[in-house]
């Protein structure tokens, strides 16, 4: 299994302060006063103790857990995970504690250690991480990363600007990056979205409202069916707004906004009676009212298929389109899987398709006819800078530009391609490598021109650090409203 086809991971290390137990280190006399005091202020049932096997104490619905040779407490809800403690948003992964809501515990399989996979991988064995993508065959591991360090400037009505969302520590960020020069004109901190301190998967952007769009469904509870929230991010004022879907529900495999219907084309995972997956069900949502209006439905022929996992419909909104290996767990079958959304019951068509000559598999999806594609490629040889190629299911792709130095992230989060509207233009967000190698590593944002092939580099400035941050939603070119 190459590098290249390797897939995410997040459990970041500015989790392990929370996953830290807090020491029952309560003394005899501590806890005699403690009660004593406890007593006379009325609150004795509140203040009710457990006493660990080592005489230790835990109070107030702390449970004991086991830390070394000693115990230690951990809060209400909590449970003990070997020698750590997981809280209430958190589930135990073989001694690892992962976040319930965006992460899952794939369990130990050679060559990988048990570890939290994000919601919208699969666990597998290949990758730097064993967490494979069915969207995107490109995702890579996480890492400690720090602050991103932007400039914040005015914007001045009317002029042509890139609105992107990119991931830091604990936070998302709007960012609007001047379209002609690549100067951050702003930065503002996500308000109202909880990334658990991991890196997202993909909003999707809608042109004529200006606004981002993510699905999730609630994982911090187990009851069925489980509430599927709609997020938006006005990345003008970076505030995100939460809506809880009509007429959906359970996890949202795939979604993505398309210009023709303006609406969300959403996929989500279909369940039996006992909660087993065994299909797919398709919507459209209205992003202003979240109701979603069911479209088809999948069922499973023996193994899953992997069809509810796409981002991206064809032009007229009616197939949705999933890139990457048809067997994402053993990362093999190239091609395009094709479900039609226009029937009450649907069925996945694999297009078999091999890469380019001298190229990797296709990694991003952008439909400009019916049946063609543009989609960036990494180079399989020489410096594996990406090319964004022209391409047909089973038919062999063209090179229509070459992104110079670019490459994938060095840790984390996957490279994105934006196609507008009108199909003029094609924005990607890429890595560009300096020297020292990935220290200085930087996102730049390439401009490519549909109808003259025209390809044109933004340098993010200041520079966008690519060890620190991952791209979470990228935009087209518009005109900056006034504000
Ligand atoms: C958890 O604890 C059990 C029993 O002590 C041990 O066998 C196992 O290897 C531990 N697992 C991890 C992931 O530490
Ligand atoms: C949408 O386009 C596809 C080809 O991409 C075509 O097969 C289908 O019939 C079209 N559907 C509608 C409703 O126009
Ligand atoms: C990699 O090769 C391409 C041509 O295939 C070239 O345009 C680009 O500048 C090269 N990048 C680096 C970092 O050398």
């Amino acid at each position: 299994m190459g590098n290249k086809h390797q897939l995410s991971s997040t459990t970041k290390p500015s989790k392990t302060t929370r996953m830290m137990m807090k020491r029952g280190a309560a003394s005899a006399s501590v806890a005699l006063l403690a009660t004593i005091v406890v007593l006379l202020c009325g609150l004795a049932v509140a203040q009710q103790c457990v006493t660990c096997p080592d005489q230790s104490k835990c109070c107030g619905g702390e449970i004991c857990c086991k830390d070394g040779n000693s115990y230690g407490c951990c809060p209400a809800g909590g449970t003990c995970c070997n020698d750590t403690c997981c809280d209430n948003t958190q589930s135990c992964c073989e001694g690892t504690c992962c976040e319930k809501q965006t992460t899952f515990c794939c369990p130990k399989l050679s060559p990988h250690p048990a570890r939290c996979c994000p919601r919208w991988t699969v666990c597998c064995p290949g990758g730097q991480d064993g967490c494979c993508t069915p969207f995107e065959a490109q995702a890579y591991m996480a890492q400690p990363f720090t602050k991103m360090h932007l400039k914040e400037d005015s914007v001045k009505a009317g002029s042509k600007v890139i609105y992107a969302l990119f991931n830091e520590v604990s936070t998302v960020k709007a960012v609007t990056i001047d379209a002609e020069t690549g100067k951050i004109l702003a930065n503002k901190k996500v308000e109202g979205f909880n990334n658990w301190g991991e890196m997202t998967r993909l909003f999707t952007y809608d042109e004529s409202r200006n606004l981002f769009y993510y699905m999730e469904a609630n994982f911090l509870s187990d009851t069925l069916p489980r509430p599927l929230y709609l997020y938006t991010v006005d990345p003008v004022t970076g505030q995100a707004t939460k809506k809880t879907v009509q007429g959906a529900n359970n996890f949202p495999s795939g979604y993505t906004y398309s210009c023709t219907l303006d609406a969300i084309v959403l996929g989500t995972e279909k369940l039996d009676g006992s909660g087993n997956r065994v299909g797919y069900l398709y919507y459209t949502v209205d992003p202003t009212t979240a109701v979603a209006t069911k479209k088809s439905e999948s069922s499973f022929q023996g193994e899953d298929d992997y069809a509810g996992w796409f981002h991206a419909v064809s032009v007229n909104g009616s197939l949705a389109l999933r890139q990457g290996y048809k067997n994402v767990v053993e990362e093999s079958v190239s091609g395009l899987g094709v479900t039609s959304l226009s029937s009450p019951t649907t069925a996945v068509q694999w297009y078999y398709t091999q890469a380019a000559a001298s190229h990797n598999f296709y990694e991003t999806l952008n439909p400009i006819a019916d049946g063609v594609f543009l989609s960036l490629a990494q180079q399989s040889v020489g410096n594996h800078s990406y090319d964004l190629l022209k391409w047909s299911p089973g038919g062999v792709g063209r090179v229509v530009a070459s992104l110079g130095n670019s490459h994938p992230v060095p840790f984390f989060g996957y490279v994105a391609s934006q196609l507008n509207c009108k199909r003029s233009t094609l924005l990607t967000a890429t890595v560009e490598a300096h020297a020292p190698a990935i220290l200085n590593d930087r996102w730049v944002i390439g401009v490519f021109d549909v109808s003259s092939s025209s390809f044109r580099q933004l340098d993010i400035d200041p520079k966008l650090p690519a060890e620190e941050t991952s791209v979470s939603g990228l935009g087209v070119i518009v005109d900056a409203p006034s504000t």
